[in-house]
């Protein structure tokens, strides 16, 4: 059985740049999770389907075939043989994944292809639920936050875009709608530690990381 690290938190929490870094020190498995919602969303565009539409979205779940690979050491996303991973991040992906996490029938289907591609690997996963609902066994769990201001500058430069107000306010409709949702709510787990990254670096973030997992995990020797 591998190790598994579950890192959950809000949009702009350092979660991504952090899991990202701690995968790359242990070598171990770095997944994703928020791009495989974002390639069903994508999906979903892509088909001119009303991303609203529970009905037609879990229809064309039958024709969608998600892939993560690692190529040149980056998580890639490929739907049905295209790797999308650079259209992954634009508003009209940001506003669709909204109402496609939502539905019950999109999160069995990707929390299923999310456990397979970990399998029993040393793992480092982040997104909503992990620590909650994908592996609520994990080794270890985090729950990262920050201030909103924080993370939607830290956003905003990450995505390139150029509207800080805009920026947050999108930031805000996610974390509502996440939190908010039926279906896997984003919600600290009860054994998970919570990261405040508000005033930390990427670096005291993912030492903090490291030397907790490090605590727990006697193997870890290569960093
Ligand atoms: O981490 P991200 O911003 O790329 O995630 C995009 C959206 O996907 C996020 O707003 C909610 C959804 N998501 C989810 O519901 N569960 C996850 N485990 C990961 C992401």
């Amino acid at each position: 059985m591998g190790f598994v690290v579950a890192i959950d938190g809000t949009s702009g929490s350092g979660k991504s740049t952090t899991a990202k870094k701690v995968s790359e020190l242990l070598d171990w498995l770095y997944l994703d999770t928020g791009a495989t919602y974002r390639a069903v969303a994508y999906f979903v565009l892509q088909k001119g389907i009303n991303p609203n539409d529970e009905r037609k979205v879990i229809q064309i779940l039958d024709e969608l075939n998600i892939e993560i690979k690692k190529i040149n050491g980056e998580q890639r996303t490929i739907v049905n043989g295209e790797d999308v991973s650079d259209k992954l991040r634009t508003e009209q992906v940001n506003r669709a994944v909204t109402p496609v996490s939502k539905i019950k029938e999109v999160r069995k289907y990707l929390v299923g292809i999310q456990r397979k591609i970990v399998d029993d690997k040393n793992a480092v996963i982040e997104g909503r639920d992990i620590g909650t609902v994908v592996f609520p066994d994990a080794d270890i769990k985090f729950f990262m936050d920050a201030d909103i201001s924080i993370r939607a500058k830290r956003r905003k430069q990450q995505d390139g875009m150029n509207d800080l107000e805009k920026v947050k306010k999108d930031l805000e409709r996610r974390d509502y709608h996440d939190s908010k949702r039926k279906e896997s709510p984003l919600k600290k787990a009860d054994d998970a530690s919570l990261l405040d990254t508000s005033s930390l670096t990427i670096d005291e973030q993912v030492n903090i990381v490291v030397a907790k997992i490090k605590k727990l995990h006697e193997g870890v020797n290569s960093i």
